[in-house]
């Protein structure tokens, strides 16, 4: 298997102690929002528990997973960077996550299915993204767009027509097109699933890179 995946239900979140490490449980406690803080203590749940099984820990507060400027989390197993690629999502109740090789590239996106206005689809979509329609198909266009963004590794950084997906193809243009360039431009698969029952999973991913 390329990458393997945990999701958590955030309905029934086992509580954070005994999860959470102490530089971890300091953070926690400034998340002032409940859906935040549980968001958040859920994407931890799930990444700890792939990461354990891959790595057979058995102490999740052993794990570390740290935010860093650009949101992308760092991965940490006794206070020691890991080089895994990782990438965490969280939808209304569930969050996912999933742990690949040292030298691949991943990024994951959740979204619950639901209708979006006109205006939304123009602003955020390139027309040649747009093959089809329906609450289903631009729901899992987002998600892959997402997963994208998250495999470069620069959130809120890029436009989202930088970032487009064609038939389950990745293209990049401008900013976005420059970090792929650097990463190696390696080849990207995109997988799309319609699950858990209501949600739209993506997931992008690149086993091997060359970096330039
Ligand atoms: C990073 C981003 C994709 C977050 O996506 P989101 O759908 O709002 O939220 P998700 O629940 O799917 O993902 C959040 C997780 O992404 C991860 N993440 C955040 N920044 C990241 C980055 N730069 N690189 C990789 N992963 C990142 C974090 O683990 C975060 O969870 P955590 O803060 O609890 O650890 C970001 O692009 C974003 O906020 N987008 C908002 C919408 C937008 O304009 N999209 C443009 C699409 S091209």
């Amino acid at each position: 298997m390329a990458y393997q995946i945990e999701v958590v239900d955030l309905t029934t979140l086992p509580p954070a102690n005994g999860i959470l490490s102490l530089r971890e449980q300091a953070y926690y406690q400034t998340l002032r929002f409940p859906k935040r803080r549980t968001e958040w203590l859920g994407g931890r749940v799930a990444l700890k528990r792939v990461v354990a099984r891959q790595l057979c820990l058995s102490d999740l507060a052993q794990i570390e997973i740290l935010p860093q400027e650009n949101g992308k989390p760092q991965l940490l197993v006794e206070q020691k960077p890991l080089t895994l690629a990782h990438s965490i999502t969280h939808s209304h109740d569930f969050a996912v996550a999933a742990v690949s090789g040292e030298s691949a590239l991943l990024g994951i996106d959740l979204e619950k299915i639901t209708h979006r206005i006109e205006a939304w689809k123009r602003d955020f979509f390139h027309p040649n993204e747009l093959t089809s329609d329906g609450d289903d198909f631009l729901t899992a266009l987002w998600t892959q767009k997402e997963a994208l963004v998250k495999l470069l590794g620069t959130g809120l950084s890029l436009r989202s027509k930088e970032v487009c997906c064609v038939g389950g193809k990745p293209q990049f243009f401008g900013r976005a097109l420059e970090l792929y360039n650097e990463l190696g431009h390696p080849p990207i698969t995109v997988v799309t699933e319609r699950w858990p029952s209501g949600y739209m999973l993506s997931v992008a991913f690149s086993a091997a890179r060359e970096i330039s």
